[in-house]
């Protein structure tokens, strides 16, 4: 897929030949897409394994399901879509009788469709219910969150998982003019803390990031998400991860260092204690970025990273 196949979907897949060059899809190989979207990535795994290499991928959004299967129709019969979490990749892989795979890829976040279909109310540019749900059928919504939890807790939200300064002002602001319905009210409430002042980015950005984190347990489940890999994943074979966070970048990169060492006990300690054995091996020693020409025709992209380890 070139550059301007790719501007013309509804989501341009981020690091595109980069995945694909190390994540090695092969014929006859089986694979996982996680984090399945518009079915960019997933496209160039069945193409790259073609005629007999299989995919399985998982996706919590019906919207992005529908996408994926009429996107992947011509591979119907290597490629296999369930509405899932990647957190429970191992049994989608039971039920299909396989027993191993060759290579996991995900690429975490939402995608450009999520962020423009306004009802999902992922962006403060378009009015909308502060939904934020990837899968609209499960869990609370943002507005459920905003409306419930104590100041102190979403403060401690916006604060981790965006670290915007001005966390606990907005938590005050939120808890005054409680109830908050809809992505415009937030935004407008942000707006005023910052004095109207919108710099570079719109100061709603970091909370409406720290909020689609919250909701989605984002951070739990890539946690939970990277040990499970660790167990599908055959011998040689490879898992690689798309983050758009520097929170989510450092957990991928303690994942692997870890795993790819053999005693984690603390440095101070003088014998092993731990018994821990290596069973990764780190194939991106620094994490690889997207292209200037990619970032320039996706501005998305800006603020990816592909990490990459191998099964030993
Ligand atoms: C950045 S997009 C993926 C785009 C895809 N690689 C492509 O090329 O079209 C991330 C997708 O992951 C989905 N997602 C987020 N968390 C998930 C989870 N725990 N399990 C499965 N899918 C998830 C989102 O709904 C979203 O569609």
């Amino acid at each position: 897929m070139n550059i301007s196949e790719r501007n013309s979907s509804p989501h341009q897949p981020v690091l595109y030949h980069e995945s694909l060059k190390y994540l090695q899809p092969k014929p006859k190989g089986k694979y996982i897409d996680g984090t399945l979207g518009a079915g960019g990535h997933a496209e160039g795994i069945l193409t790259s394994s073609a005629p007999d290499g299989l995919l399985l991928g998982l996706e919590l959004d019906d919207q992005a399901i529908n996408i994926a299967r009429s996107k992947l129709s011509a591979f119907e019969d290597r490629c296999f879509i369930r509405k899932a979490s990647y957190v429970n990749m191992e049994n989608q892989l039971e039920a299909l009788g396989w027993d191993y795979v060759d290579g996991v890829l995900l690429d975490l976040g939402l995608s450009s469709m999520q962020l423009d279909t306004a009802d999902r109310g992922f962006s403060f540019l378009r009015e909308a219910p502060l939904d934020m749900r990837f899968d609209p059928q499960q869990g609370k919504t943002a507005a459920d969150l905003l409306n419930s939890l104590p100041e102190k807790e979403i403060s401690d939200i916006i604060w981790e998982y965006s670290e915007d300064p001005k966390s606990r002002q907005i938590a005050r602001l939120i808890i005054e003019k409680r109830p908050i319905f809809t992505t415009t009210e937030l935004a407008n409430l942000i707006l005023k803390v910052y004095h109207g002042k919108r710099g570079k980015t719109h100061p709603a950005t970091r909370t409406f990031q720290a909020l689609r984190i919250e909701v989605n347990n984002e951070f739990e489940v890539l946690k939970k998400g990277l040990e499970v890999s660790l167990n599908v994943v055959r011998s040689s074979g490879r898992i690689a991860v798309i983050t758009f966070h520097s929170l989510e970048d450092r957990m991928v990169k303690q994942f692997f260092q870890r795993e790819s060492t053999n005693c984690i006990c603390p440095s101070e300690q003088p014998i092993c204690t731990c018994g821990h054995q290596a069973v990764l091996k780190v194939i991106t020693k620094k994490a690889i970025k997207p292209s200037q020409e990619e970032i320039i025709t996706n501005s998305r992209a800006r603020s990816a990273k592909l990490r990459v380890a191998e099964k030993i």
